[in-house]
This record gives C-alpha cells, sequence and structure tokens, in this order.
C-alpha cells in the first residue's frame, strides 16, 4: 500500500472539505489507516447497496427505473431488449455522494448514439462517497455485483455478452475491469475513462483494469501529472489501447496558470484534467463526422517532434466511442493533440526541413514560425517546435504542427525567421562603435531551407513545399520564405540520401 497515495488523498479531502459545504468534518477526521494493508477477500457488495438504473428516454430528470437481478419483473418494467446493446456507466470516487454534471452529459450522449441500447446507471455512491482508501476496498465487489447482474442476465434473457460495453470514469474503470473478470464468459467492451491511479499504478493485473477483462479494453488517459509520487489518473497502459490526448498531462483549457498553492484552484484544475477523459468520449459520440485519430508512439516526446503520425499496420485508431478493436496488442500507447473545447479534434501535420548553414552561421539559433494557407483558412505564425533546444543546422529536423481550424487542401507555408533585421544592423553598429579597432565586416546570420516535407496525420497524404521562387531560399532574421506545392506525394524511398 502505498502510503503517499492515501496522504494525497487525505489531502485532498481536506482540500476539498475546506471549500465543500456539503461534507461533514467526520469524514475527513475518520482514521484513514484503518486496515489498507489488504483488498478484502469478501466479495460482495452489501445488498442493495448498488442500483441499476435503467435510463427511460431522453428526459434525464425521469428516474427511469431500476434492475434488480433476480426479478424477471424489473426487466419487463424497464423493458430490458437483450438483443440490443447494454451499455454500463459507472462512475468514480465521490465526494459529494452526488452525481457528478458529466454523467447527464455522458448518458444522453450515449442514448443519442444508441438509440436502442439498454442504457443502465451503477449507482454505487453510498460506497464511493468514503475515503478514498475505502472507496477503493469497494472496487472489488461492486464489480463482482455487476458480474452477478450480468450473469443472471446471460441465465435469464440469454444476453450475448460481446453486445455489453462497461464503460467506468476513474475508479469505476477498476470497478469494471472486477465486472470483466468475474462473469461468466468475455465481455465484449469496456472503457476506462482516466482510471484512478493511487492504489492501482504498479499492481499486478488483477488488482486493476487490464486487457483480459474483455475483448476489447480502451483506456484514456487524461491526468497523468505527478503529484507527492503519484497521479490521480494511472499513467501505465493497461488496455489493449491506451491513449493520451495531450501527451495525458497537460489538458489544453483547463489550467489556469502555472500557480497552484490555492486548492480550490488546484481542485479545479484537477476535477478539469481528470473529467476531460469523459468529455473527450461524450465528444466523439457527438461528433461521429469529425472523429479524431491517435497514434501510436513510443512516447510523448516523440510524438511532439511529429515523428509518430503513421495510420499503417493499425498505427491509428478513432479515439473513444469510435475505437475500432483491434488485432489484439496490449498496451499500445497512442497519442494526439486536442483543443481547449468540443469539439476537441484538430488537425496534425507532421513537417520536415532540412536547414542549410552554407555561410559559416555556426551561432545561428533561429525562432522559426510557420504560416499555414490552406483552401478554405489560414493560420496565425505557429512556432516550429523542435523539441530540442534549437533548430538543427546541417540537419534535417522533424516538427508537429497543430491546426484548431480545418484549413482546408494545404496550398502554402510561409517559414518565417523571428527578429528583426534592423536589430541586427544596430546591434553591429554599436559593436562597431564600441570597440572602434573591430575591422570585420559584421554579417548576420544566413540559413538555407529549399523545401519542407509534409504528412498530413487526417489524410495521410504526403506533400512536398519548394520554395514559390527557387532563387529566394536564403532566410535571416526578420525575413521569410514561401514554399508551394511542388510535387504530389513525396517519395517513399529517395534513391538517394543526398540534399534535398
Ligand atoms: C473492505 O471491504 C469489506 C467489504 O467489502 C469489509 O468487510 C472490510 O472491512 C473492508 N476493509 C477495509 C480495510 O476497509
Ligand atoms: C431490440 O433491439 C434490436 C436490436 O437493436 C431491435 O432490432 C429490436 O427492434 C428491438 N426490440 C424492441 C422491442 O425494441
Ligand atoms: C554546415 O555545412 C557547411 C558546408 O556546407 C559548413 O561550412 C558548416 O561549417 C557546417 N556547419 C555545421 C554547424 O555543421
Ligand atoms: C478562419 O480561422 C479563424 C481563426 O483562425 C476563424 O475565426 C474564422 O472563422 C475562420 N474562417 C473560416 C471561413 O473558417
Amino acid at each position: 500500500m502505498n502510503h503517499k497515495a492515501c496522504l494525497l488523498w487525505i489531502l485532498l479531502h481536506s482540500a476539498a472539505a475546506l471549500f465543500s459545504s456539503a461534507l461533514g468534518e467526520n469524514a475527513v477526521l475518520k482514521d484513514a489507516d484503518s486496515g489498507m494493508d489488504e483488498l478484502p477477500t469478501e466479495s460482495n457488495a452489501p445488498k442493495g447497496l448498488v442500483k441499476y438504473n435503467m435510463r427511460k428516454g431522453l428526459d434525464l430528470d425521469q428516474e427511469g427505473c431500476y434492475l434488480q437481478t433476480g426479478k424477471k419483473t424489473c426487466l419487463e418494467e424497464c423493458s430490458f431488449n437483450a438483443t440490443a446493446k447494454t451499455i454500463f456507466i459507472i462512475h468514480g470516487w465521490t465526494m459529494s455522494g452526488m452525481f457528478e454534471s458529466w454523467m447527464h452529459k455522458l448518458v444522453s450522449a450515449v442514448m443519442q448514439r444508441e438509440r436502442e441500447a439498454n442504457v443502465i446507471i451503477v449507482d454505487w455512491l453510498v460506497m464511493a462517497q468514503q475515503l478514498y482508501p475505502d472507496a477503493v476496498n469497494h472496487t472489488r465487489a461492486i464489480g463482482h455485483d455487476i458480474a452477478n447482474m450480468l450473469n443472471w442476465l446471460q441465465d435469464e434473457q440469454q444476453l450475448p455478452l460481446q453486445n455489453v460495453h462497461l464503460i467506468g470514469y476513474s475508479l469505476g474503470a477498476h470497478v469494471a475491469g472486477y465486472a470483466g473478470t468475474y462473469v461468466r464468459g468475455t465481455i465484449g467492451r469496456i472503457t476506462g475513462l482516466d482510471p484512478a491511479g493511487p492504489m492501482f499504478e504498479g499492481v499486478e493485473d488483477e488488482w486493476r483494469l487490464s486487457p483480459d477483462d474483455a475483448d476489447f479494453v480502451d483506456v484514456l488517459h487524461t491526468y497523468t501529472r505527478e503529484a507527492l509520487g503519484v497521479s490521480i489518473g494511472i499513467q501505465q497502459p493497461i488496455g489493449d489501447i491506451d491513449i493520451y490526448p495531450n501527451g495525458g498531462d497537460v489538458q489544453p483549457g483547463c489550467a489556469f496558470g502555472e500557480v497552484l498553492a490555492v486548492a480550490s484552484n488546484f481542485m479545479e484544475v484537477m476535477k478539469c484534467e481528470h473529467e476531460r477523459a469523459v468529455h473527450l468520449f461524450v465528444d466523439s459520440l457527438m461528433n461521429k463526422d469529425h472523429m479524431s485519430f491517435a497514434y501510436q508512439c513510443t512516447g510523448p516526446d516523440r510524438f511532439k517532434k511529429g515523428i509518430c503520425l503513421s495510420c499503417r499496420k493499425n498505427r491509428c485508431n478513432n479515439i473513444g466511442y469510435n475505437a475500432r478493436k483491434m488485432r489484439k496488442r496490449r498496451n499500445s500507447k497512442m497519442y494526439l493533440k486536442t483543443r481547449a473545447v468540443t469539439p476537441f479534434g484538430g488537425y496534425h501535420y507532421q513537417m520536415k526541413m532540412h536547414v542549410f548553414n552554407r555561410k559559416q552561421s555556426d551561432n545561428a539559433d533561429p525562432t522559426f514560425y510557420v504560416q499555414l494557407y490552406g483552401g478554405h483558412n489560414d493560420t496565425s505564425n505557429i512556432f516550429v517546435d523542435v523539441q530540442r533546444d534549437s533548430v538543427g543546422l546541417n540537419l534535417t529536423n522533424t516538427f508537429l504542427v497543430f491546426t484548431e481550424e480545418d484549413i482546408g487542401d494545404l496550398l502554402k507555408i510561409r517559414l518565417s525567421w523571428e527578429g528583426d533585421a534592423e536589430s541586427w544592423h544596430s546591434f553591429w553598429k554599436n559593436v562597431k562603435n564600441n570597440l572602434w579597432s573591430w575591422n570585420s565586416t559584421p554579417s548576420k546570420p544566413v540559413l538555407e531551407v529549399r523545401r519542407i516535407r509534409v504528412k498530413a496525420g487526417e489524410t495521410q497524404k504526403k506533400f512536398t513545399f519548394c520554395a514559390e521562387d527557387s532563387s529566394k531560399t536564403e532566410i535571416s532574421p526578420g525575413e521569410s520564405i514561401t514554399f508551394v506545392k511542388c510535387r504530389d506525394g513525396w517519395e517513399v524511398k529517395p534513391r538517394k540520401r543526398l540534399p534535398m
């Protein structure tokens, strides 16, 4: 048992108590050390503490109806349809003891997308509104309870487990994992939405959500940043595919500045980033026409360099509900960048350019920007982030460009070198004035870029862009070069590895 994990949760719990009048003080003062050494061997949730609220119609204010293991009449009352999809939505740890606002959004998105499905909220709020370690202790029993329900549905209604999809958020993801472990047969799909990290990171497969728990296990990781040695969302890959939007750490639109000292602010950022997984999933249900892709990569740094935008051999997949089951491929880490608000999907471009240094400008440390001109729209200047200290001279630099807008077909690229040509002039004038003995002619740095090779992640199309004016391929601070499409596609296998 990780004591830091407990500490963190107690701290969060205390912080929450300060800001939430809904929470009684006793809960905070409760002895947190009460036997957290072992997970329970007892696996039955006290009867009635788990409720299966089947939703009827889109009016979410209606109470819906309740399924109960062993009660056939409930199935009729709820018009349970055993040949349709059955989707269980499982919440996580709660401080308020109430459903959080994402629940309604998720339920309504699922129901709109799958109109015939049986959509069931697994309500284990009573057991989830406890100190975090206690709530963790209950996940196994809740999972077991869901497995019992599914076994009964299989017996009673010949429910095909392949049509069952469990969607679990935070602790709920591990509950889903246990359900998959205990059920007779194999559940079709489990989606883990930022599965909880504390007390699950690094433990054996059987104690957390894992690829064995369903035929297809897909996981979204949105809050894997560490604090006090633990991360709220689990960092390690635990599914068949594990998607880390924005690297799985900083989610755009969530960080309100760097100062996290104020507890309320910290809580808000935490909630925003942890919950982002749910909102990305909702987005995938609602925006079927604008799907976001994630790309397999060995790590976030390589992805940020634009190295991994390939879709060959199942290396990319749709995110969220639209994810396709792939041939069993465990723990495949996938990445994408997103916008800050819904629709979250954007456009990824891999760009490669060789920066020649032919004029002995060895000390040049250029800051490049690109601006993309498309058939529909243009972007503003985008920083060329080579994920290194500086742009490599006499080297091919690879970088990732992400646009929030669909600019249409990419037509033109403008590369500019931030800086003021004038400032070089005055700089040298100053040097000359102060060091009157200085004799050599001052020179501004000159670099050369002849081509930019582009691969669009979303379309998988490749293009080569050449300088619009073939005599203007040199660039200095304050200047820019414009590139236009010069060949359809780029050669996959260059015949010779000579200068481009
Ligand atoms: C864990 O939960 C079980 C019931 O599921 C309970 O009997 C046991 O006391 C709990 N253990 C701790 C340490 O809370
Ligand atoms: C049950 O679901 C199946 C599959 O979605 C559908 O074809 C059928 O019409 C549904 N039955 C009822 C009574 O709604
Ligand atoms: C780059 O190559 C040029 C020759 O084309 C050479 O003069 C220059 O020193 C090289 N610069 C670096 C940093 O390697
Ligand atoms: C072009 O992009 C800007 C933002 O960069 C946006 O405000 C504008 O609406 C877009 N125009 C079109 C026609 O999409």
